[in-house]
This record gives structure tokens, C-alpha cells and sequence, in this order.
């Protein structure tokens, strides 16, 4: 029996390849290495390869017994996916029929979503449960939505049981120090911050200080990646426990603001941490605050690395030790 983690070099998906070796699963990975770093994936066996490409996922499950789909792999960049959406819709919508024509043709009957706050747009309410209006405000948001609604109907026709994760703003990184967050290039607050911290950029730019809130930066929802990664290994249990196929959030459920991040940034690696106050940025929503009640609930999920200050010093200590990210 072997777990499928598409886009298992990534961020998020390395650290899930890592959370799933500690409970001795057997691992396939595929990813395509675009985004990925080969050296981040620390266990399992590796297929580099596109979701696109029907000989790979014909290697992948014909090579081995796939009992469950973890799948990550797909753009993620809001800004990008707002100047080239044709790429966010061929790679992710399209990536993810090829995926799912597979899964029926191989009888994989779950699969695990990793999905996005994105999908949700301007909240109707903070927090945001999961009956909330979806309403994406950019293309990548909504490329993550049509891959839900799209894996739903493969559910309704060909019973496929789903777990959707939606996710708030993941940080941090692995307390063995060997996995973190290396992006090409950076866009997140995180990283930048921190990058800033070890002198590789000069300053932060804060992007927008009129928003309504109380310091007039934006506020978000910040998870470690860790309890992100816990999340998908109990989603992939109660898939093969026979649960029906649902939606949850995943956020902490405690919002802070930019301004808010930074401050915790300073007290945590005792650096000045220039800033630089600038226009907003396009397709920002003023907050994004989870209710993660449900997947609490029903999942049994109990994130417990929810201090923004061990968030930060978790990514910090990654930082430190590879400033270069995996180049060295
Ligand atoms: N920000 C800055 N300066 C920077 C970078 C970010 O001020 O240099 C601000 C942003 O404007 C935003 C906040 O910091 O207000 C967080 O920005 P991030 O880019 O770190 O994260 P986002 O909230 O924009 O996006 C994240 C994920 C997306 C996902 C989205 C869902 O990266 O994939 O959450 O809400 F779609």
C-alpha cells in the first residue's frame, strides 16, 4: 500500500513526504521539478514527471500499489496567475483531469486536496467557515475551485471520495531543520521578512497601510506548515476509513496583521528589519481569518504549533542555517 504526494518536492508537500515517512508509510512521489526541489523530497521513491503526461502517471500506478492521492502539484502564484492564467488553467485544471482519468482508469478511488483560502475571495465573514460564498478574486483562486468542483463530479460518477484543504497562510518549516520554504522567486511575507532579517534584501515592502483594519496593513492567518502536513495524513486516514468526500479549512483561526508579523519577526531573530511602505498589492483582501472548527471536529485535527513567535523561529532557524535555500 503506497500514498501518491504529487508535487511532493514542494513546500508544503515535502514537508507531508516527511510526516508520512515518520509514520512509516510507503511513498510515491511525482513531481516535475519546476517549481520543486529535488533535495527537499527525503523519503519515498521519486518520479520526475508532469501530470500531463499519461506514460509517467502510467508508470506510477502501474509500478505500484496506489492505495490514496495526495495531490499538491500545481502553480500557486496569485500575482503570475493574474498576467498568464492560461498557464494556472492548463497546468492545474487540466493537470488535475489527466490525474483524475487515471485514478479511474487504475481504480484509486481518494484523493486529498491541497486547496486555497484563495478560493473563498473578499470574505463574506471572519472567520470564514466553509459555507461560506466562494468567489475567487484572482485566477489562481479560481483554478483551485473549478479542481475541487471538478474532482466532486468525478465523486457523483465514479466514486471517488475527496478531501479539500483549504489553506490559510502556511510558514515555518521542519523542526529537523532539513526541509523549509524555497521559493523561485519569493513572494511570501514569511521568507521575505526573514530574508530581510539575514541582510539579503534591503527592506520589507509593506504593501498598503489603508486597509480597514487596525494598523491599516493587511491580516492573515498564519498555519505551520507541520500542522498543514498532519492535516493531510488525517484526511488521507479518514478517506480509507470510508468517510465521505468534504471541504475544511485549515488555519489557526487568530489573524495578524503585517505590521503584526514583522514586530514578531524583530523580537524573534533580534534584527532591525528595515521596511519600506508601498501601494497595496493587487487582488489583496483586507483579511483572511479560518474557522477550522470543522476540520478540528471531524478530523480530529489539533494544530499545536500555533505561537506566531515558534512559527517564525521555526523559519528562522531554516533561514539561518540555508541561506541559500537548497543550493547549498
Ligand atoms: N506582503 C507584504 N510585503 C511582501 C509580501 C507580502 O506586505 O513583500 C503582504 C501581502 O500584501 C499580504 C500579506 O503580506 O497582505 C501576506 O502575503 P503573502 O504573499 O505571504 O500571502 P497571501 O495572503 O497573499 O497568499 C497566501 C498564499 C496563496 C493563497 C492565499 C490565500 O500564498 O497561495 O494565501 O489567502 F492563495
Amino acid at each position: 500500500m503506497a500514498i501518491l504526494v504529487t508535487g511532493g518536492a514542494g513546500y508544503i508537500g515535502s514537508h507531508t513526504v516527511m510526516a508520512l515517512q515518520e509514520r512509516g508509510e510507503e511513498i510515491v512521489v511525482l513531481d516535475n521539478l519546476q517549481q520543486g526541489h529535488k533535495q527537499a523530497v527525503v523519503a519515498g521513491k521519486l518520479y520526475e514527471g508532469d501530470l500531463r503526461d499519461a506514460a509517467v502517471l502510467d508508470r506510477v500506478f502501474s509500478e505500484n500499489k496506489i492505495d490514496a492521492i495526495i495531490h499538491f502539484a500545481a502553480n500557486s502564484l496569485v500575482g503570475e496567475s493574474m498576467k498568464i492564467p492560461g498557464k494556472y488553467y492548463h497546468n492545474n485544471v487540466y493537470g488535475t483531469l489527466c490525474l483524475l482519468e487515471k485514478m479511474n482508469e487504475y481504480g484509486v478511488k481518494k484523493i486529498v486536496f491541497s486547496s486555497t483560502a484563495a478560493t473563498y475571495g473578499e470574505p463574506e465573514n471572519v472567520p470564514i467557515d466553509e459555507y461560506d460564498r466562494t468567489l475567487p478574486t484572482n485566477a489562481y483562486g479560481d483554478t483551485k475551485l473549478a479542481m475541487e468542483k471538478m474532482i466532486g463530479w468525478f465523486d457523483t460518477a465514479h466514486d471517488i471520495k475527496s478531501i479539500s484543504l483549504r489553506y490559510f497562510n502556511a510558514a515555518g518549516a521542519h523542526a529537523s531543520g532539513k526541509i523549509g520554504e524555497d521559493h523561485r522567486p519569493e513572494t511570501h511575507l514569511v521568507p521575505i521578512v526573514l530574508e530581510a532579517a539575514l541582510g539579503k534584501r534591503p527592506h520589507v515592502s509593506v504593501f498598503g497601510t489603508d486597509y480597514p483594519t487596525e494598523d491599516g496593513t493587511c491580516i492573515r492567518d498564519y498555519i505551520h506548515v507541520s500542522d498543514l502536513a498532519d492535516a493531510h495524513i488525517l484526511a488521507v486516514d479518514a478517506l480509507l476509513g470510508g468517510a465521505a468526500s468534504a471541504v475544511y479549512n485549515l488555519g489557526n483561526g487568530q489573524g495578524f496583521s503585517v505590521k503584526e508579523v514583522i514586530e514578531t519577526a524583530r523580537r524573534v531573530t533580534g534584527k532591525e528589519i528595515p521596511v519600506v511602505y508601498e501601494e497595496r498589492r493587487a487582488g489583496d483582501p483586507a483579511v483572511l481569518v479560518a474557522s477550522s472548527a470543522r476540520a478540528r471536529q471531524e478530523l480530529g485535527w489539533n494544530p499545536s504549533r500555533n505561537k506566531m513567535e515558534d512559527i517564525i523561529a521555526s523559519a528562522w532557524q531554516w533561514h539561518q542555517s540555508r541561506p541559500n535555500g537548497y543550493d547549498n
